[in-house]
């Protein structure tokens, strides 16, 4: 395996997130091939590549949301397991963060963080909620806790979706075009709690094409095109420098906007 160091020179941590020669279909749909991708501790992986190559079954797939049929997907070296209550925590240190903010409607901001926690990871009412504040904080949106999620601008929500995965204390969070949802305006707020998120060592794997924030927080880009990973460097080498045709290709239409 090839480790890519951090281009501020910090040593790769250990490999967290593995995946080995992982292939899936959708019926006739070869749609993840022979994906080999290591995350190590620390390392945030920028995933780009045109609407349809199988970004999001990716994430997916890591996050057990979604079988697949031959290869290998370790945690820490564990190989997530099928179903039931292992399924449940090992599914709790891979957050994820999707692109509509999925918080409960009828409960409040606060019961909306505290809830996991309290569920899958057994954590007392009084110390979850304790938790969950000082990450509402941290996200900007404490002084919306007794609100519901209606009351809230889209930002503001999925800052809370970020409190809440943050909350069940995972070892890597994954985020699915997490500002693709969002009004313009918004999209700032929320890849500055990301950018933090970032240096303050959290394993993350992003599905974004926001260049700014793969530039600014990313150690390694990794495209993908057709179900296939085609192409992965630093984020400076792969903007400026990339090697393939489709990659070339498809910066060409998104840089021009
Ligand atoms: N549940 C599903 N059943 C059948 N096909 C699917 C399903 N989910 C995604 N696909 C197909 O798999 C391909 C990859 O989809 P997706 O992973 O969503 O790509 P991306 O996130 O890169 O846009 C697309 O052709 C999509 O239509
Ligand atoms: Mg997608």
């Amino acid at each position: 395996m090839t480790q890519t160091p951090a281009p501020d020179g910090r040593a790769p941590g250990k490999p967290l997130v593995v995946l080995d020669k992982v292939n899936k279909h959708f019926g006739d749909l070869h749609v993840l091939q022979d994906i080999d991708l290591t995350v190590h501790e620390g390392e945030v992986v920028v995933v780009i590549g045109p609407s349809g190559s199988g970004k999001s079954t990716l994430c997916r797939t890591i996050n057990r949301l979604e079988g697949f049929e031959s290869g290998s997907i370790t945690i820490d070296g564990q190989e997530l397991p099928q179903e039931g209550k292992a399924l449940a925590t090992l599914r709790a240190d891979v957050g994820m963060v999707f692109q509509s903010f999925n918080l409960f409607s009828h409960k409040t901001i606060l019961e909306n963080v505290t809830l996991g926690p309290v569920k899958v990871r057994g954590a007392k009412a009084p110390a979850a909620r304790k938790r969950a504040m000082e990450l509402l904080e941290r996200v900007g949106v404490a002084h919306q806790a007794e609100k519901y999620p209606a009351q809230l601008s889209g930002g503001q929500q999925q800052r809370v979706a970020i409190a809440r995965s943050l909350a069940m204390e995972p070892r890597v969070m994954l985020f699915d075009e997490p500002t693709s949802a969002l009004d313009p305006e918004m999209i700032n707020e929320v890849l500055d709690v990301m950018t933090q998120l970032a240096h303050s060592g959290m394993t993350m794997i992003v599905v974004t094409h926001e260049m700014g924030f793969a530039r600014k927080a990313g150690d390694r880009v990794v495209f993908m095109a057709d179900g296939a990973i085609v192409e992965e460097n630093t984020p400076e080498e792969f903007f400026t420098h990339a090697q393939s045709a489709r990659a070339k290709d498809f910066l060409g239409k998104i840089l021009t906007h």
